[in-house]
This record gives C-alpha cells, structure tokens and sequence, in this order.
C-alpha cells in the first residue's frame, strides 16, 4: 500500500452516499488518488462524463488547489446525479448534471476529463480531442493490465485503448494503479 488509509472527507461524504443508494460502480481508491493528485494541478474547468454516486468526483474535488477551478459532472440516470448533487450541494465548485455526457460538448475546453461512463465506443479520440485543452489530461478507467502490444482484452485487439494510446494529438500511458487494474493518462499537444 502505497498511500494511507484515511479518505479526505468528502469522499467518505461520496461513499455514505453511494451506501445509501445501494450504488456500488465507484471508482477505486487508487484511481482516486490518481485523479486527486491529477486535480491539483489543475486549473480551469474539469469535467467527468458518468458521475455514478459522486466517488469519483469527490476525488478530484479533494485535488482542487485552485479555487477558480471547477468541476462538472454529467450523470444520465437522474436518481444518481441526484444523489450525487446532495455532496456538494454547498460546493460552488462543483455541478452535477443530470444528463447525457453529451451536454458537456459545448462547455470545454477542459482541462481535465475523466472518462468514465461505461461507453468506450463513444469516448473514441476523435469524437473528444478539440473537447480538451492544450496541455489538458484525459482520463480513462477500468483496464485490465496488458503486456502485450497491440492490447488485447478478452481475446480482440483492445482498439479503444491502441487508439488513446498512439494518437497524435496527445501524449498517453497506461499506468497500473494496482495489479488488476490500469488507466489511461492522455495529455493533449
Ligand atoms: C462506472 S460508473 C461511474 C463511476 C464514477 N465516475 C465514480 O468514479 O465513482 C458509470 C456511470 O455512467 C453513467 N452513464 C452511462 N451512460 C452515460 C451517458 N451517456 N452520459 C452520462 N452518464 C452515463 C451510468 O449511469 C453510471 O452511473
């Protein structure tokens, strides 16, 4: 364990939450951390597309160093983005919006995105770099680690993750956040 135990409070608020509503498709603790450390240093706007319960952003909201900084979070089911709305109904930084991932195409460029909708098929770069900043870092979850290249998950060439992974517009790895899992970090040119 590279990181202590303790969760900065507004996650333990996310998880309470999450609890509640008997939702359990949160990110893990160390993808949080990554997407903490991530947040700080950010300025300008963030965006995540699938807010769940809130775990996830209560994570980069716990990474905000700038307070100009925002973050907004899109949730199609409209009982979660509720529920997530409860955690930072006092934070002026943060907006959950209950709608498709879409509704966030004409508010970037953001400086960070975290993917995470359970969509890949429509979070391909193209659909998404001009949505991103220069400079700016996309975030994608939920892999499972692959040593081999081209990556393969479930027996066919993992085509979402060769693409992040190779395109021209951005800078990318994938990185194990622990031994069964990795995520994609992709900083734009
Ligand atoms: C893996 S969960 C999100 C977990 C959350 N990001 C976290 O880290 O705690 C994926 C969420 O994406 C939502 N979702 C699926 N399709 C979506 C879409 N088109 N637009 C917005 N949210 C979507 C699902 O309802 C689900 O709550």
């Amino acid at each position: 364990m590279s990181a202590p135990p303790e969760l900065p409070d507004v996650v333990r608020r996310a998880f309470e939450v999450s609890r509640r509503a008997g939702y359990v498709s949160f990110c893990r603790n160390e993808t949080g951390r990554l997407l903490a450390t991530l947040a700080a240093t950010r300025d300008g706007t963030m965006a995540e597309f699938g807010t769940g319960c809130g775990v996830g952003t209560a994570w980069l909201r716990s990474g905000v160093r700038d307070q100009r900084a925002r973050i907004l979070t899109a949730e199609l089911d409209p009982r979660l983005a509720q529920a997530a709305g409860e955690i930072f109904a006092d934070d002026p930084l943060v907006e959950v919006l209950a709608a498709d991932w879409s509704t966030l195409l004409d508010k970037g460029p953001f400086s960070l995105l975290f993917l995470d909708s359970e969509q890949p098929g429509a979070v391909g770069v193209d659909a998404l770099a001009d949505l991103v900043a220069d400079g700016g870092i996309v975030v994608l979850d939920d892999f499972t680690p692959c040593e081999q290249w081209p990556p393969v998950t479930y027996g066919r060439v993992d085509v979402l993750r060769e693409q992040w992974l190779t395109d021209p517009r951005f800078t990318a790895v994938e990185v194990m956040v622990a031994s069964d899992a990795s995520t994609i970090i992709a900083t734009k040119r």
